[in-house]
Order: structure tokens, then C-alpha cells, then sequence
């Protein structure tokens, strides 16, 4: 069984409280922590957008959003005390006239709480947000941000925004979420890496061969197309959650799980990621944007047709690239990473292929050993092992998996990646966040990758909603002698 500490008694306000994340994923998460008994029930939880709304209207659109996105039961007992946590404040959060007051009202008595400030609203406005805490006098010793991804939309805007937010909160205070790394499989791999010792001795050029990651969706962009289509998968998926993969298996061993140990080692790796510029470009990587097609035996519209009538853009729904890290660790090990919507399965996964034996004895066989670590779905880890096939006739080589899947060997249920990310932040543990440096560095490498296909003036190949994606992702591996693995 689990073990639920509860956190000390907070005040929480959610700023973009009627946004798709909040409904979605923010307060279902908060709701499962009550349940399991870890948020206390003096506890307040406020709401913050412009859209005028009784309290009420409010927290039935937080039930409304816990039935119908989070496919949950919002009839029992414990969510109604849930809901009774819940008040709105409706404010133009970047106006000095908001009307504040409403929320400091709604804030009155919880000075010496903890108390954290959740921007779920598009970045533009983080830094404003921010100032007029400020001047509201809402900032107290034990206030904390929390800043959802993407922070801007390349390094410059990052640092404005990281500017703005120092001016108010201390970096000891800032919370860069990439829920992400709230995932039970990513957190893992720490654990794996680092509370065993078979793996140290054999995680570097000596013994790896390459490692791809992957984060395939099955989803299109929905009702997200404005965001989207400013953004594509490499500001919205690359910069962060496959980088910070990316940091997690390649960093050097930190000395401790202090927050500052580890995110100092992911932060070498980010600077060391060789760049790709306007001659390396097409080599190194694959752009595409999904077309019609069908999806899990479903007809899905393309990305064009998705985006609204008429529409043309060449962002890019998928992305797939070759990325290599400069150190004595990783030299020579190319790093895949590959990300989409409209893929043919929903799949997260690392896989860390290990070179051949140096003399094969065997006729057949000769798979390579595979570390394949799944974030989702059915989190686990598997070490794909040749065996002898059992039976006499012969000695056939077999590549056949031990399996550890999380479900089968523990029974808990599965927490949502927010639900760790939010306590988190209550108790002040900021090891699972992303410091200002990192944020920037990820940032820098991917912008100029941005730059180099602009320079170029390429557009994103088409590929078929429910197909791997384009034909050159695969052709990207194959001039390497090596191949995805199968997304089905
Ligand atoms: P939405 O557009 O669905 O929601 C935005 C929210 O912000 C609304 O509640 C809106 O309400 C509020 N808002 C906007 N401007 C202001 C303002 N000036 N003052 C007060 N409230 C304001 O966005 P999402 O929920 O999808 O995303 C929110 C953030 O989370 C973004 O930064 C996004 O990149 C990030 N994110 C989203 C994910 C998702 O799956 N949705 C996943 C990961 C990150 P109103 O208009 O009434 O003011
Ligand atoms: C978000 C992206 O950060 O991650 C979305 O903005 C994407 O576009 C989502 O769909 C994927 O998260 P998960 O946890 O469902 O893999």
C-alpha cells in the first residue's frame, strides 16, 4: 500500500482556473491527493480567470470537468468535500484594476500558510501575473509560482519571462513544471540508474550503442489549434519533456537528490548537446504534419482541416531528430528523439540499445540486449535478454524479455503526474523542476535548430494520421544501420 503524508494545511490559486489543463488535469489531481487524505481540509483552493462566475457555476464546472475529461466519479461524498474547498475569483489577472481585492479577500487569514500561485494561462502573461501580486500585497514570506510549459517560445522570450518573475519571486520560489518528470517511470530511472549498480558499469559509449526516446500520441491538436499551430511539436514537446528524457538518462551520477545536485548535472548535458545548424539540419532531422486518415480504426481530419477552413501553416506535427552529446560519456552514441500527434499508438518510451557481443558463438540470434523503459501506457521496464529456446534439436538463440510491468507488480493505482508535481511544490521539494539555466539551455539548442530550418526554407513532409509518420524518419535511422522501435 501507499503511504500518504499529509502536507502542511496550503492556500492554492490557480490562475487560467476554467483552461483546459485546469479542469483536465489540475483539479482532478488535487481532488485524488484529498481523497488519499494527503491535502488537509482547512485547505483553499481559489480559481482565478476573467470570465464572470458565481462560485458556484464554478465549482460545477470543476465536476463537470472531472466526469467528462478525467472520466471520473463526481457523485461520492468525498468530492463534494472536495468541491467545498473551491472558491472563484473572477479578474483580469494582468490589469492593476483586476479587481484584486476580491482575491485578497479571499486570501484574508493565510499569511503564515503556504501559499502558491499556479499559472495555468499562456506564458504571456506569467510576468504581469507576477507584478500585480506583487503590488497587491499578495506575496507573503511563504508564497511560491508555479509556471506551466512552454516558458515563451524561444530563449529570448524565456528570459524575459524569467526576468519578470525574479523581479517578484526568488528562484528558491519559481516552480518550472514539465509533468513529465512527475511520471512514475521517469522518476524510476533515477532510481534505476542510481540505487543499482549492474548499470553504471555499462551506461556509456563503451557498452550502449544508441538510445531512443519516444512520445507518440494518437490524439490531434484539438481544440488547442491556436496555441498549436504557433508552436509545433519542437516548442511544445521537444524543448522540454523529451530533453528533460534526454537529461535524465545521459547526466553524470549527482551526489545527492537535492534538487539543485541533480538539476546542475541535467544542465551539463543540455550544454553539451552538439548543435545542428543549416548543414546538418537535413541530416539530423525530420519535420512532418499528419494528413487525414485513420487513427485506432477511427477517420480523423488532417492537421489543415483540424486548424479551420482555408487554413495553411507549415508547423510541424511531428519531429524526429538525431541529437549528440559531446562529453567523454556519450561521444559517438547518437541520441533519436522522436515525438508525434496522430501516431498510431499512444506510446512513451526510452529504449537504450546495447552494443552486440564482441564474437558472436551462436548461428542465429544476435539481437542486441534492449533496455526499454514505457512512461505510458502500461508503465514498466523491460531488459529484452537472449535465451536458449527450451527443447532439444539444436541450439536457437532467443531475444525474450524480463518484464517488470508496475501494474502487475503493484497494485496502487496509478497517480497522474500533477498529483506528485503538486505536492511537491506544498512541501518546497523543487527537485523535479526545471531551474532558470536549464530552462534556458534546452532553449538555446532548440532554437537553433528552428533557425536552421528556417534558413533552409524545408516544410514538414505530409504523413498519413495513424502511420509512423514520414517515410523520411525512418529513412534517418536506416543511413545509421539502425530502426525505430515499432510504434504497434
Ligand atoms: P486554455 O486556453 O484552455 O486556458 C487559459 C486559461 O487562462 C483560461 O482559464 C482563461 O480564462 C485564463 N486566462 C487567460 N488570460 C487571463 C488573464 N489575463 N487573467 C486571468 N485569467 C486568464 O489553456 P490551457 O489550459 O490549455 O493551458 C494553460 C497553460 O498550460 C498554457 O501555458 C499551456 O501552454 C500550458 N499547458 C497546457 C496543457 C494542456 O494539455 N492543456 C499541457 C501542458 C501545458 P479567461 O479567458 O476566462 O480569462
Ligand atoms: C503537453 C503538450 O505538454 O503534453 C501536449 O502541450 C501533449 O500537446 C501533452 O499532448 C502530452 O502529455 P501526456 O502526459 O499525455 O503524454
Amino acid at each position: 500500500m501507499a503511504e500518504f503524508v499529509p502536507v502542511p494545511s496550503f492556500d492554492l490559486v490557480v490562475f487560467g482556473a476554467s483552461g483546459d489543463l485546469a479542469l483536465r488535469k489540475l483539479f482532478p489531481s488535487l481532488f485524488h491527493r484529498f481523497k488519499d487524505g494527503q491535502i488537509p481540509i482547512d485547505s483553499r483552493i481559489v480559481g482565478v480567470a476573467r470570465q464572470a462566475l458565481t462560485r458556484d457555476a464554478f465549482r460545477k464546472s470543476v465536476s463537470d470537468g472531472f466526469v467528462n475529461l478525467a472520466k471520473g466519479d463526481a457523485s461520492s461524498p468525498e468530492f463534494q468535500a472536495f468541491l467545498d474547498l473551491i472558491d472563484y475569483v473572477a479578474l483580469d489577472a494582468t490589469r492593476a484594476d483586476g479587481p484584486w481585492d476580491l482575491l485578497v479577500q479571499s486570501l484574508a487569514g493565510g499569511k503564515d500558510k503556504v501559499r502558491v500561485f499556479y499559472l495555468s494561462t499562456p506564458p504571456s502573461v506569467f510576468g504581469g501575473i507576477c507584478a500585480q501580486l506583487r503590488d497587491a500585497g499578495l506575496v507573503s514570506p511563504l508564497s511560491r509560482v508555479v509556471l506551466e510549459k512552454p516558458l515563451g517560445r524561444d530563449l529570448a522570450s524565456a528570459k524575459a519571462i524569467n526576468d519578470a518573475v525574479a523581479e517578484v519571486f526568488s528562484e528558491d520560489r519559481v516552480y518550472r513544471i514539465d509533468h513529465y518528470l512527475g511520471k512514475e517511470t521517469v522518476q524510476n530511472l533515477l532510481v534505476l540508474r542510481f540505487a543499482n549498480a549492474l548499470f553504471e558499469p555499462v551506461w556509456s559509449r563503451a557498452a550502449i550503442d544508441h538510445v531512443q526516446i519516444t512520445v507518440a500520441e494518437t490524439i490531434g491538436v484539438g481544440s488547442r489549434g491556436d496555441y498549436y499551430d504557433k508552436s509545433g511539436a519542437m516548442r511544445d514537446m521537444v524543448q522540454n519533456h523529451l530533453l528533460q528524457l534526454l537529461c535524465l538518462v545521459a547526466m553524470e551520477p549527482p551526489n545527492s537528490v537535492d534538487a539543485d545536485a541533480i538539476r546542475t548535472e541535467k544542465i551539463k548535458v543540455l550544454q553539451a548537446l552538439v548543435p545542428i545548424g543549416p548543414n546538418d539540419v537535413a541530416a539530423h532531422s525530420v519535420r512532418g504534419q499528419y494528413r487525414e486518415g485513420l487513427v485506432e480504426s477511427e477517420p480523423v481530419k488532417g492537421y489543415l482541416e483540424e486548424l479551420g477552413p482555408g487554413r495553411t501553416s507549415s508547423t510541424e506535427t511531428y519531429v524526429a531528430l538525431k541529437a549528440e552529446i559531446a562529453n567523454w560519456r556519450w561521444s559517438g552514441v547518437p541520441f533519436y528523439l522522436r515525438t508525434g500527434k496522430r501516431l498510431p499508438s499512444r506510446r512513451s518510451e526510452i529504449v537504450v540499445t546495447f552494443r552486440p557481443p564482441p564474437h558472436s558463438l551462436f548461428d542465429q540470434g544476435g539481437e542486441p540486449n534492449q533496455l526499454v523503459m514505457r512512461l505510458q501506457p502500461d508503465e514498466g521496464m523491460e531488459m529484452w535478454l537472449q535465451i536458449k529456446e527450451p527443447g532439444p534439436g539444436g541450439l536457437r538463440v532467443k531475444s525474450v524479455p524480463l518484464d517488470l510491468s508496475y501494474e502487475t507488480a503493484f497494485t496502487l493505482r496509478y497517480p497522474d503526474a500533477y498529483e506528485r508535481l503538486l505536492m511537491d511544490v506544498v512541501r518546497g521539494n523543487l527537485s523535479l523542476f526545471m531551474r532558470k539555466d536549464e530552462v534556458e539551455a534546452a532553449w538555446a539548442w532548440v532554437d537553433q535548430v528552428i533557425a536552421a530550418w528556417d534558413a533552409t526554407s524545408s516544410h514538414p513532409h505530409p504523413y498519413t494520421a495513424g502511420s509512423d509518420g514520414p517515410l523520411q524518419a525512418a529513412l534517418l535511422m536506416d543511413r545509421d544501420g539502425r530502426k525505430w522501435r515499432d510504434l504497434i
